[in-house]
């Protein structure tokens, strides 16, 4: 495990009413992996951008799976992206590589970062059997995942059973926009009462061992230069 794996995710929403901006950090290497949910139009995929271009600038190795294969499309020449239907063989590449460094297992590992941007778009391609199918294989990942340093980041716009194993492996959940009760109650059954409809880019964080956070997700400043760095990360040749 690694110090790198430790990412922002926007500020403080209590600092920022008093004037002060403090960022709010994940650190997969404490609590891992990330679920996010929201709306359509409520920030997803921008969260994710911020997410991807502080990882892309670290030695990890990044996979991006993207349902839409719209927002992400300048990327679609990268080895590491994996678009619409191809979601599924991003999805085996980083199961197998669970297995592989499951079975010859090391002390350290350089870090793999499997982000899945709208996960049950994705999934309702499929028929039931093989949903299962890839709902399992992201369980295991969640759940195993940590020990060899495979992190998950998945986003998608309703929490819910139908596409999830359940969310107790995904250590962080971030909550932007308006979300509805289902994604309330599974996402921040703890703090449900506490949870009130917000603007795009406007949210909860919820970490497991930590009281809820509001947070605010900030604008990115140029998004062409953001996107020329989370292309190097994905277009890199080398193995792992
Ligand atoms: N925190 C934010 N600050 C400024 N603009 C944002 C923010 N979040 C999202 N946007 C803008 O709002 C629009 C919708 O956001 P997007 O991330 O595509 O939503 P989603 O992926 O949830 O459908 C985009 O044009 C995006 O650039
Ligand atoms: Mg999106």
């Amino acid at each position: 495990m690694n110090s790198t794996d430790r990412f922002v995710v926007g500020y403080e929403q209590s600092a920022l009413d008093v004037g002060v901006k403090l960022p709010v950090s994940i650190d997969f290497s404490v609590v891992p992996h990330l679920l996010i949910v929201a709306p359509s139009g409520s920030g997803k995929t921008h969260l994710l951008m911020l997410i991807l271009k502080q990882l892309a600038q670290r030695d990890g190795k990044l996979i991006l799976a993207d349902f839409k294969g719209v927002d992400f499309i300048d990327l679609e020449n990268c080895q590491q992206y994996y678009r619409h239907q191809n979601v599924a063989q991003a999805l085996q590449f980083v199961f197998d590589e669970l297995q592989n460094r499951m079975s010859h297992l090391r002390t350290t590992y350089r870090s793999l970062y499997f982000v899945v941007d709208e996960w049950s778009g994705f999934l309702s391609l499929y028929p039931k059997k093989e949903q299962e199918t890839y709902k399992q294989q992201l369980a295991s990942t969640l759940m195993l995942g940590r020990g060899v340093s495979i992190f998950v980041i998945v986003a998608l716009q309703r929490a819910d059973a139908v596409y999830l194993c359940g969310r107790d492996n995904f250590g962080n959940c971030i909550g932007l926009g308006s979300l509805s009760k289902e994604s309330i109650s599974m996402t921040f059954s703890e703090y449900k009462d506490l949870i009130v409809p917000k603007q795009r880019g406007h949210g909860y964080l919820q970490t497991d061992g930590k009281p809820l956070r509001e947070i605010v997700v900030p604008k990115i400043r140029k998004p062409e230069k953001v996107m020329e760095i989370i292309k190097l990360a994905l277009g890199e040749m080398e193995s792992l």
